[in-house]
């Protein structure tokens, strides 16, 4: 069985990493981070309207609360498509206990709508009953009677995307900060990103670091900063294929 990653659990109960140093999610919170910076960033829910499958490729799955608000937004949509993939690569795996208490942290600043937090926090004992054992490798599992299927890749971050097989419709780049966490950043990680990704794929991000920025306009992205979530100033979004690369 693999070691779960130990969660520092801080005095204001937000998640930190002891391996890197740092946050796993704005101060904002998990669930206004996740619908502004990543769902907003790439045009969803509306871009998941007009489609009968959708798919997004995560970079770094954590404590899952992109992955469940994502969910929680696509099952309160009378308009969402027929089926969600989630596919998420994650070094790094925590135990389920974790992922509990992360959701029940998840909108510190109690900005987040009711129903919304409400669904995250059901849906999130829904994963943790289903949680695997996360040995090295893919692990397929499915909710909502098969309509939502969440794809764990857990392993290191360039390996695993070039093993896997995804045609990504939205990009959530979540790796710690960059200076922190180089490998989920790398110019051979963004680029094995970019293989899965087709002409419209829109990518979201909270950094703006500048070689980030850089590298994905090289990959062929068309890059914005935009109006970041307090208190970071600026965050990231991009669409894949308009940008000549
Ligand atoms: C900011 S956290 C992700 C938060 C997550 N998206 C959520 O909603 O809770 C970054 C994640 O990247 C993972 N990670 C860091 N380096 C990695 C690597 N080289 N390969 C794969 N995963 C990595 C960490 O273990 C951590 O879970």
């Amino acid at each position: 069985m693999a070691m779960n990653e130990p969660i520092e659990w801080s005095s204001d109960g937000s998640p930190h990493s002891l391996r890197f140093n740092d946050r796993y999610r704005s101060r904002a919170g998990g669930v206004a981070q996740a619908l502004y910076v990543f769902l907003a960033g790439c045009g969803l829910p509306e871009r998941w309207r007009n489609a009968s499958a959708f798919t997004v490729l995560e970079t770094g799955f954590g404590l899952g609360l992109n992955f469940l608000t994502t969910w929680a937004a696509w099952e309160i949509d009378e308009q969402r498509c027929n089926t969600l993939h989630f596919v998420s690569v994650e070094a790094y795996p925590v135990a389920a206990a974790d992922i509990a208490r992360s959701a029940l942290a998840a909108d510190p600043s109690g900005t987040a709508d009711a129903p919304l937090l409400a669904r995250v926090q059901a849906l999130a004992q829904q994963l943790v009953n289903a949680w695997p054992d996360l040995s090295p490798g893919i692990h397929r599992l499915r909710f909502a009677e098969g309509r939502v299927q969440l794809t764990l890749a857990v392993g290191e971050v360039l390996p695993m995307l070039r093993h896997l097989d995804c045609a990504a419709d939205a990009v959530y780049l979540d790796g710690f900060s960059p200076a922190r966490n180089p490998d989920m950043w790398s110019h051979a990680a963004l680029q094995a990103v970019a293989r899965h990704c087709r002409a419209g794929t829109t990518l979201a991000t909270y950094t703006v670091a500048r070689g980030v920025r850089e590298t994905l306009a090289q990959l062929g992205f068309r890059v914005e900063k935009r109006t970041g979530l307090a208190p970071k100033r600026h965050c990231l979004a991009a669409v894949f294929g308009s940008a000549a690369p």
